[in-house]
């Protein structure tokens, strides 16, 4: 019994783990990027790590950025997901 409910707990948080997951789009991610990324370097500067970043290093940099700027926890989950979703040369945050 003891052990069915652990396992309950754990299927629940790893449910509520992926639910966390935002759902995003581009026009979505152009607007965050724009509003809340480029207000203290060129929006180029991500477009140049989007060759190196991985999942783990955009979530890292993004919770760097956002203690400099002050993003709410929402905001960081959304500009993460758009950000480990790009491809290198992305044109959301590469055009000009
Ligand atoms: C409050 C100012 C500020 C805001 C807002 C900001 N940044 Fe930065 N960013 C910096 C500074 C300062 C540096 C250079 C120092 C450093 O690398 O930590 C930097 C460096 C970077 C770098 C290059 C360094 C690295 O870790 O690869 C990337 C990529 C980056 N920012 C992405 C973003 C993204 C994405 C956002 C939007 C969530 C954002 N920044 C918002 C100030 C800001």
């Amino acid at each position: 019994m003891k052990k069915s409910l652990l396992a309950t707990g754990i299927v629940l948080l790893f449910l509520s783990g992926t639910a966390a997951a935002k759902e995003v789009n581009e026009g979505m991610c152009a607007s965050y990027t724009k509003m809340y990324c480029s207000r203290c370097h060129s929006i180029k500067r991500i477009c140049k790590a989007l060759e190196k970043k991985d999942e783990e290093q955009w979530r890292q940099t993004v919770t760097t950025m956002a203690e400099y700027g002050g993003l709410d926890q929402d905001t960081q989950n959304t500009v993460h997901a758009c950000l480990s979703g790009m491809k290198p040369g992305d044109p959301i945050v590469c055009k000009k």
